[in-house]
């Protein structure tokens, strides 16, 4: 494992300015509530417009990291924007947000894709572009920019989302500093979830989804266990691996998959440990949903995703977003595990510690701030948002330092910036 600080130093998000309540919704659509609060585990739901597309999104969050964290532009040497859901079959989103935030020429600018895992694709690519030394002291900027959409009656619908997650990577990690080189990855060509050109929605096998996640992630979980294993940062004892990550964090497409996720993270453990002929595999899978260990080590990084929806890329990030800002205080210095997972499909386990700094950093980034800005709109407004076709944004005024499309013209995209 390479020893030098490299990891995130400082997060910002944005979300849409609208959500929908989702007890609301399921009544509208003539299901038991319950099964979105409880069997799904989600509150709200980000609703967009036009206007608040991947780009404009990904360059708000991108402003507000530069802003509140006061960012030296000229320390930039890559900005990698994550997304599925990208405005153009050439020209990447990236490129847009250098343009919007006046980004110097001097750096890498690209898209990275893989459906939910393009974020952290983005991540590893700038944290091991840092601890090579090729960066040569520079920072980079991941941005993880989304818009989850199923459609109107289906059943993905209550796991739709949208928003962004900036993170600035760099060899001063105050947030989390990464645990290069103990990555576990395990990916497999499956349809579960894909979307196939030209199409605004998502076509997806729901149950088989979650299937291919739970068989990705017992792959990259036990990859990063064996190297974590190796290098003694956790060991077989009278707690297993995985109870030695002080949280767990999981991507969130709908917040009952993290409990899907940690059961299954704990049976991969209860399986393989060196004691486990002494148990029978009832007692392991019992012992697997223990609810004490959901609630110590998952519960408390879900709060923003139950309020926004999926966010593709930007579901981990808006959990860690989540954590960070409920316990950093209490966490600094204790190591989290990570779980990306992308349709199609790619998954990776990883590790960092979070930074004496983390409390500082998650004040000034005031993610409360950003989510009471919200207003609710009923579900029929909702459905007139969801109908709007994709090149007609609403004339609407951006807030201070926010982006919106405002048309397209000859096939360009035009952005205007809140004043
Ligand atoms: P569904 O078939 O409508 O729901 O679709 P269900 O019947 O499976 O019920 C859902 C849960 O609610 C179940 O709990 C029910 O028991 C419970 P579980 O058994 O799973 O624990 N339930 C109730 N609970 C309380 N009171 C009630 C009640 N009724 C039922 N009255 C599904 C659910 C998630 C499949 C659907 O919404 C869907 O297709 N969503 C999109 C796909 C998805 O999110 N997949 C997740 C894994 S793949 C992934 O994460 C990648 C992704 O982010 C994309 C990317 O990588 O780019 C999606």
């Amino acid at each position: 494992m390479k020893r030098q600080q490299v990891g995130i130093e400082a997060l910002a998000i944005a979300v849409p300015r609208r959500y929908v309540d989702l007890a609301e919704l399921a009544r509208a659509r003539g299901v038991d509530p319950a099964k979105y609060t409880s069997g799904l585990g989600a509150r709200e739901m980000a609703v967009y417009d036009p206007g608040e597309d991947t780009v404009a999104l990904a360059a708000s969050a991108v402003s507000r990291l530069l802003r509140t964290h006061q960012v030296d532009a000229s320390r930039i040497g890559m900005l990698v924007v994550g997304t599925e859901t990208g405005v153009d079959h050439s020209k990447p989103v990236a490129s847009h947000v250098q343009g919007l935030l006046k980004l110097p020429r001097t750096m890498r600018v690209y898209d990275t894709q893989h459906a939910c895992y393009g974020g952290t694709a983005g991540l590893m690519a700038a944290a091991e572009w840092i601890a090579s030394g090729a960066a040569a002291g520079r920072s980079a900027v991941v941005v993880c920019s989304d818009i989850a959409r199923y459609g109107l009656n289906t059943a993905g619908e209550p796991t739709q989302g949208a928003g962004a997650v900036a993170l600035l990577v760099s060899e001063q990690p105050d947030l989390l500093a990464l645990d290069v080189g103990l990555n576990g990855s395990c990916s497999m060509d499956v349809y579960d979830f894909w979307r196939p050109l030209g199409r605004r929605e998502a076509v997806v096998d729901g149950h088989y989804s979650i299937q291919c996640y739970l068989e990705a992630l017992s792959g990259a979980y036990r990859g990063w266990r064996e190297r974590a294993l190796a290098h003694e940062v956790v060991r077989w004892g009278s707690t297993t691996p995985g109870e030695q990550l002080a949280r767990i964090l999981y991507h969130v497409p709908f917040c009952k998959m993290a409990r899907k996720a940690h059961t299954q993270l704990r049976l991969c453990d209860l399986e393989d440990a060196p004691n486990a002929a002494n148990t029978t595999a009832e007692a392991r899978e019992e012992l697997a949903k223990s609810s004490a260990s959901y609630e110590a080590q998952v519960a408390s990084s879900l709060s923003l995703n139950a309020r926004v929806g999926n966010v593709y890329t930007a579901s981990l990030y808006l959990a860690l977003a989540g954590l960070l800002h409920a316990e950093s205080g209490t966490l600094a210095g204790q190591r989290l595990g990570l779980l990306s997972y992308g349709s199609g499909c790619a998954s990776e386990f990883f590790s960092g510690v979070v930074g004496a700094q983390a409390a500082q950093r998650m004040a000034r980034t005031d993610v409360e701030a950003v989510m009471a800005r919200r207003e609710r709109v009923s579900v029929e407004e909702y459905e007139r948002l969801m109908k709007l076709p994709g090149d007609g944004p609403e004339v609407l005024a951006p807030a201070p330092g926010e982006f919106r499309l405002a048309e397209i013209r000859d096939h360009k995209r035009h952005y205007v910036e809140g004043a």
